[in-house]
């Protein structure tokens, strides 16, 4: 039996947000085509008598909001495992971030699925596979991709995830995280609303999209990025329409928000491109992060 476990899991970018008017219980209806990224959230879980929850932070990350209490994701997954196996669950946890605590990026979620899988690991509570993507939907919508990483198609609410087959050949990407002026998830979602309120419970498809996947078509890729929480984002922080403009003029081959924002995503037409204006934009004063994927989801990195 290991007394440390480390799981690692990754960022995910909406390739496609198809999103339709709200459901009864006020959530809305998503076809999205996640994407994984080289952008990581390590769990650190060790063996301990009691509960404990810390936090380590790359330089580029600023995680000072982060709450340690229960509050945290990674609190209600141990809360969550508990539940399912009707014992108390235990561990002195730690969450090494290297996913920007900056919208859109889905870092909360990585660290949720990350716990799950090392508090299972670590007690050897021989959770399914079944389970562990049911606690993770409860979670949050996009907890199950966590676990899966590659491509996927979402549905349901996000949490209903179906991979997709990865093609060969990387996507290359800049990430331009921004934290001034958050963006709520929630608060941009009653945005679209606002903007929208005669939306279609049938949420866009995400076609073009996964034939350009299928195809390995970058430039196909490129023109076929969807996102509907991309104008209520602008709309809230016409700064991140600024900041698309600029990085397409300085040679990506389209700029995104990501998720609900403020993150912006830019994809390349190469590891050359994504450095040259990951260089373009540090040069104008911004964090900007190159990462490629797809990569792999929630995965044991030491420990057994
Ligand atoms: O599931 P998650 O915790 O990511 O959702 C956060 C919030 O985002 C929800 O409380 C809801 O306001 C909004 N949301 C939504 N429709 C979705 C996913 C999230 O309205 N499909």
């Amino acid at each position: 039996m290991t007394d440390r476990i480390t799981v690692r899991a990754p960022a995910k970018i909406n390739l496609h947000l198809g999103v339709g008017g709200p459901r009864e219980d006020g959530f809305h209806p998503l076809e999205t085509v996640y994407t994984s990224i080289g952008l990581y959230d390590d769990v650190v879980a060790r063996r301990s008598d009691s509960w404990s929850l810390t936090l380590d932070a790359a330089s580029y990350v600023d995680a000072v909001g982060v709450p340690l209490d229960d509050s945290n994701v990674v609190a209600a997954a141990a809360r969550a495992l508990a539940g399912l196996h009707g014992h108390e669950v235990v561990a002195a946890v730690e969450i090494v971030k290297g996913i920007p605590v900056a919208g859109g990026l889905a870092g909360g979620s990585a660290d949720a699925a990350a716990a799950l899988v090392a508090l299972d690991r670590l007690l050897d509570l021989q959770t399914s596979d079944d389970d562990l993507v049911r606690i993770a939907a409860d979670l949050g919508s996009d907890v199950p991709f966590a676990l899966y990483g590659g491509h996927a198609l979402g549905t349901g609410r996000g949490e209903v995830v179906t991979p997709l087959p990865v093609s060969d050949g990387s996507l290359w990407w800049v990430v331009v995280p921004s934290t001034a002026g958050g963006l709520s998830t929630p608060a941009v979602y009653r945005h679209y609303d606002l903007l929208a309120p005669d939306a279609s419970p049938v949420p866009a498809p995400a076609t073009a999209v996964i034939e350009a996947l299928g195809a390995g078509d970058v430039a196909a890729l490129a023109t076929a990025l969807h996102n509907d929480l991309q104008s209520p984002a602008i709309d809230l922080r016409p700064d991140l329409g600024e900041l698309i403009a600029l990085g397409e003029a300085s040679g990506a081959l389209r700029g995104l928000v990501s998720g609900s924002g403020p993150t912006v995503v830019f994809l390349c037409a190469g590891a050359d491109e994504a450095r040259a204006l990951a260089g373009v934009l540090q040069e104008d004063g911004r964090t900007a992060l190159v990462a490629n994927g797809p990569v792999a989801g929630a995965h044991l990195v030491n420990g057994l």
